[in-house]
């Protein structure tokens, strides 16, 4: 389960060198943009989820959810806004992730590439580090 999972991170990882996917900046973005909603834990429970006409899905069982995969794709689009499938926007759209500047590819599940901005990738690899381990 342990390789499952350091296999997934070399896919986000994946065409960009290692050293630029820094999960610790990732983390910061995530702690700065998301915990208010997604919780510190990235649980569900941040401070203003009950403000909130939907509550914000936790976030560590994204990949369980995939039948252990992580949905790259989805995560980076729900993000970015390129997609919105779930509820009505009260998740804001990330401007930042969409900057023009200093894109970097990234491998998708499907084997395809994505350009996201070095921001969306940290925080990419950060979401995908603290995913829970399927069950079984
Ligand atoms: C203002 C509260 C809020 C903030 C801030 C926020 N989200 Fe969300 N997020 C939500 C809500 C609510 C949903 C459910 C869908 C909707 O209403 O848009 C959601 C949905 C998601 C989903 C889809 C999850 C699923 O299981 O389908 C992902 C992934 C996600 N958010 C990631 C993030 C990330 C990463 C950040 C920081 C860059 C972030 N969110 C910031 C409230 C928020």
């Amino acid at each position: 389960m342990l390789l499952r999972m350091v296999t997934a991170l070399m896919i986000v990882a994946g065409t960009a060198p290692a050293q630029e996917a820094n999960i610790d900046n990732g983390r910061d973005t995530y702690l700065y943009f998301c915990a208010e909603c997604h919780g510190k834990d990235a649980a569900g429970i941040g401070p203003i989820a009950e403000m909130l006409a939907f509550e914000p899905p936790e976030l560590i069982g994204l990949s369980e959810r995939n039948n252990g995969i992580f949905p790259t794709l989805y995560v980076a689009t729900q993000i970015d806004g390129r997609a919105r499938s779930v509820g009505h926007g009260d998740m804001p759209i990330f401007g930042w992730s969409l900057d023009s500047e200093k894109q970097v590819p990234i491998k998708l599940e499907n084997g395809q590439i994505l350009m996201v901005t070095q921001h969306l990738l940290e925080l990419l690899a950060y979401l995908e580090s603290i995913q829970v381990k399927p069950s079984k």
